[in-house]
């Protein structure tokens, strides 16, 4: 099987890169992460890309004309697909288009409920009663292309923002790496 190379973009803890990396290291999953793109030098994250041997590309998105350097850098690399994990920034219309239905993104809640930030704050002021994550192709709209997977958990009484943030994450680590099969397999 011949992998698809892959970047993933990351802002910060990348515990998702982590566990790509992992999957990815298995001959039958359909990516090898072959860049890592994070718009912070101080991402826990990038510690991944260096212990496994990835290049990754730090950016500085306060520069003009930023995503030229992005571009640059995935052509040299071969990207035919990107994953967003945690990555916090939105990317350019220019991005989106070079790769129209080729960029993933994670998302800690059950799109379409609760897109953008602060999703564990705003769930439990809402008092809802599931979680869960949603995997989903990048869109000119923020948190809205077509869903991927999706996976939900109940939420208890007592869970608070960090209990959330524990189940969510969870979930993540088998829905990211579903949804990258999924894709695959129906090519
Ligand atoms: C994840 O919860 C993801 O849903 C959101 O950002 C978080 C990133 O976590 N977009 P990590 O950096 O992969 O640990």
């Amino acid at each position: 099987m011949v992998k698809k190379n892959t970047c993933i973009f990351i802002s910060g803890q990348g515990s998702n890169l982590k566990n790509l990396i992992a999957r990815s290291r298995d001959s039958s999953f359909p990516i090898k992460i072959s860049l890592v793109i994070s718009n912070n030098k101080e991402a826990f994250g990038l510690n991944y890309a260096k212990k496994f041997q990835i290049p990754y590309i730090l950016i500085n998105t306060k520069i003009k004309n930023y995503e030229n350097k992005v571009i640059f850098y995935l052509k040299k690399y071969k990207i035919s697909f990107i994953c967003l994990a945690g990555y916090m920034k939105i990317i350019s219309n220019k991005l989106i288009k070079s790769y129209q239905g080729k960029i993933i993104n994670i998302h800690p809640s059950l799109l379409p409920k609760f897109k953008g930030l602060n999703t564990f704050s705003r769930m439990l002021k809402n008092k809802e009663k599931k979680g869960g994550c949603t995997v989903h192709y990048v869109s000119k709209k923020l948190d809205s292309g077509n869903t991927i997977v999706q996976k939900k958990f109940t939420i208890n009484s007592k869970d608070d923002e960090k209990i959330l943030k524990k189940k969510t994450q969870k979930l993540e680590y088998l829905a990211f790496p579903e949804a990258i099969i999924k894709i695959f397999r129906k090519n």
